[in-house]
């Protein structure tokens, strides 16, 4: 018998079938051959939340969860935090490789190139109310881009696909602050090509009637520093959202915006709002263990806590918290930084927490380092997003170019009633 491979008995029949093993995963489709009868359909697998099902080979992040591991294609996360800039990075993951200086070169220009919106995204932008969430904006403004460039619809050519990608990363730090702008009743500013990203995105926020806005180079750096650390995260929930939409041939907008609305959710990206909004709730250290009782006792969860992968301390939270000390030199410490740390020990001693290996994530100090940045709890996730956007397009971009991948359709196990015949209105029982 080979080595790799995995023999099954199937008791119902006594039937034994062998599969080939590859990379430590059986295909699910060889399982169909297990049968009761010639005209039984086959055996399914059923995995409600893909616990434990790889829907694609991969070659973008790798992540080992029990060492509390992250790599970009290779590297690890924190020489990339250290050393590389947010498009250097963006440059890496979509491309396999790190570039050189004259390709990072050519690479930012082309990004900043890309920065400027369509107009009619303005008037759009205008007709959403000034209270509503940015994260239902930003989808929506992605989701538009698709009605200005038709051509995007080619996914197959890969030079139509290289200009969405471009327009992707240039214009979406634009519709971010848009957004933003908008939801303070600002003028917006627009993008200056002649800026790097992390100070032109500062700039489309921040800046008032000065002619030249002068981003604070710490805070800069900490806004880039944060989107390396969301740049790819393999297949979480929005970037599922990315690889299924994107499996059905949709445009790379309209497949965004569905990976935004992905990420919108409390537990997804909108945990960084959702923690900021606890540590409000709790108020100060005194009430922590009040309400560490009410999460064990099932109550509510602690936000910002847990992760389906990682089993250990999430390397990206370690990093934010080193930024959070360098960002607070310049603003002032942020008073829930103290909540924070003390929630973050006694969760850590906690028999709870502990024996189900809860600890901080990346959106736990995340939305402490906004806050004392400036940037309001709702515009957290926004953020998040202008991070993860070059993991999305890479993943996206992998999934196209995949022959294996095709339209994402699962199967489903069905408990529903059998054929029954069709029963007139009047003769339907209460
Ligand atoms: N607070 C309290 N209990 C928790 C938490 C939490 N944050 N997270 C998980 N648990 C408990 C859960 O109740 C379960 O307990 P039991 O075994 O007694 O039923 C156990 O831990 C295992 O949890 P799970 O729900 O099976 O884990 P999951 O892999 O399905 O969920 C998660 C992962 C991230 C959705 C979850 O940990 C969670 O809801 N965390 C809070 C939200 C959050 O911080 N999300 C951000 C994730 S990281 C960045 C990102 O993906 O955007």
């Amino acid at each position: 018998m080979p080595e790799d491979t995995l023999t099954i008995t199937d008791n119902r029949t006594g039937i034994s079938c062998t599969v080939p093993v590859k990379n430590g995963a059986i295909r699910a489709m060889d399982l169909r051959q297990l049968k009761t009868s010639p005209d039984d359909f086959g055996m399914v697998t059923y995995d409600p939340a893909f616990m434990n099902t790889a829907s694609c080979e991969s070659r973008i992040t790798f992540i080992d969860g029990d060492k509390g591991i992250l790599q970009y294609r290779g590297y690890p996360i924190d020489q990339l935090a250290e050393n590389c800039t947010y498009l250097e990075v963006a440059y890496l993951v979509l491309h396999g490789e790190l570039p050189t200086e004259s390709q990072l070169h050519g690479w930012t220009q082309e990004v900043a190139g890309q920065t400027a919106v369509p107009e009619g995204i303005e008037r759009i932008l205008q007709g959403f109310r000034q209270d509503a969430h940015p994260m239902s904006v930003l989808a929506s403004l992605v989701a538009a881009l698709s009605t200005f460039y038709p051509e995007a619809k080619n996914v197959h050519d890969s030079a139509v696909r290289r200009v969405q990608i471009l327009r992707l990363l240039g214009q979406l730090p634009t519709l971010a602050a848009y957004t933003y702008r908008h939801s303070l009743g600002l003028p917006l500013v627009p993008p200056d090509a002649s800026l790097t990203y992390p100070e032109n995105f500062l700039s489309m926020l921040w800046k008032k009637s000065e002619p030249y806005f002068q981003a604070n180079p710490v805070l800069a750096r900490a806004l880039d520093v944060l989107f390396i650390l969301h740049a790819d995260h393999e297949q979480n929930c929005s970037t599922n959202a990315m690889r299924s939409i994107g499996s059905s041939l949709a445009d790379p907008y309209m497949t965004m915006a569905g990976a935004i609305a992905a990420l919108s959710g409390p537990l997804h990206g909108g945990a960084n709002e959702e923690v900021l909004k606890m540590l409000d709730v709790i108020g100060s250290t005194d009430h922590i263990p009040a309400y560490v009782q009410k999460v064990k006792s099932g109550e509510c969860k602690l936000m910002g806590f847990g992760h389906r992968v990682y089993k250990n301390y999430d390397p990206r939270a370690r990093i934010i918290k080193r930024i959070a000390e360098q960002v607070f030199e310049v603003t002032g410490r942020n008073p829930k930084l103290d909540i924070a740390l003390a929630l973050e020990k006694i969760a850590l001693e906690d028999e709870y927490f502990v024996k189900r290996k809860l600890y901080p994530n990346v959106d736990f100090y995340s939305g402490i380092i906004y806050q004392a940045m400036g940037f309001q709890p709702d515009i957290f996730t926004v953020l998040f997003a202008i991070g993860r956007n070059a993991g999305w397009l890479a993943q996206w971009q992998e999934l196209l170019t995949d022959p294996a991948q095709k339209i994402a359709r699962p199967r489903q196990v069905f408990l529903g009633h059998a054929r029954r015949d069709f029963v007139p209105i009047g003769q339907r029982g209460a």
